[in-house]
């Protein structure tokens, strides 16, 4: 049987990867971005791998026209297998300026987004009394990282509406996953100036991904290191944060 799946934030980085390696299996994909020619041309290779795909170019913030977008997807398609809440925005805090306008544009597409895509797919996915909700998350959800107080924040709590949502939905055989990655080779980081520990290209990433979807996996961090890491970064105490930060001149 072809799945059916929407992802959103097919048009670069790890959505993209997800929906070739979907396309490869035959799948019928529900593809969201806003840049409209990147989407096409992801639409392009996604139907020379053998995939079906439906374009939406939108704004995963505005929730009228994403309502309205996956009811009718839903609606050509007959039932939905999946949902990927991939769409995400990275950046820096911007404390110094007085103005609230970059952080509410991470904390709005990073948290709104998701609930504007998920919530719209779980009635039919009641009504069929199966689905699978998949967050894209992070490993910067799991403590505030210097001057990415927004993005973690996002991740964080998308993190823990996906695992709320797991019980919610439960009765329903409804299963939710939550995706966190670490570092991936995608425009996300390209700004970075440091040396990212445990880089992973966007390929390889969305294969363990759909391996861990596969295996129904609650929370899924990856690379593996991260899975070590975070109990410890955890319980770094502030003192060292905050002289690290300033060494660093952050
Ligand atoms: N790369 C990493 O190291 C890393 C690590 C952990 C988690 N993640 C998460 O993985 C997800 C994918 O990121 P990525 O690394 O693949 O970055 P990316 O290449 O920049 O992809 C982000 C995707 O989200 C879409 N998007 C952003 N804002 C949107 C909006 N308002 N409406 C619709 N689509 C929107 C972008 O498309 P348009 O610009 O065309 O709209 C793009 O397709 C994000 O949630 C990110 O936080 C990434």
């Amino acid at each position: 049987m072809k799945q059916k799946i929407l992802i959103t934030g097919a048009s670069s980085g790890i959505g993209e990867a997800l929906a070739y390696a979907y396309a490869k299996q035959g799948a019928v994909l529900g593809l969201i971005a806003r840049r409209k020619d990147r989407l096409d041309s992801v639409a392009d290779k996604c139907k020379s791998l053998g995939g079906t795909v439906y374009n939406y170019p939108m704004d995963v913030t505005d929730q009228t026209i994403i309502k309205f977008t996956i009811q009718n997807f839903i609606d050509d398609i007959n039932n939905i297998d999946m949902v990927i809440a991939n769409a995400g925005v990275g950046g820096m805090d911007d404390l110094k300026n007085g103005d609230a306008t970059e952080t509410n544009r991470i904390l709005t597409t990073n948290i709104l987004g998701i609930s504007n895509t998920v919530i719209p797919c779980i009635p039919k996915m009641i009504e069929q009394q199966r689905g699978h909700v998949v967050v894209v998350s992070s490993v910067a959800g799991f403590r505030g990282l210097v001057a990415h107080g927004a993005y973690s924040a996002s991740k964080a709590a998308i993190r823990i509406m996906a695992d709320s949502w797991r019980y919610s939905l439960s009765h329903y055989n409804i299963q939710v996953t939550n995706i966190c990655p670490g570092f991936i080779e995608t425009p996300l980081v390209k700004k970075n100036r440091f040396k990212m520990p445990f880089l992973m290209d966007a390929d390889t990433a969305a294969m363990k991904i759909l391996s861990a979807v596969e295996k129904r996996k609650k929370c899924y961090i990856f690379p593996w290191q991260w899975k070590i890491l975070l109990p410890l970064i955890k319980v770094i105490p502030d003192w060292l944060i905050k002289w690290g930060s300033t060494k660093a001149n952050i």
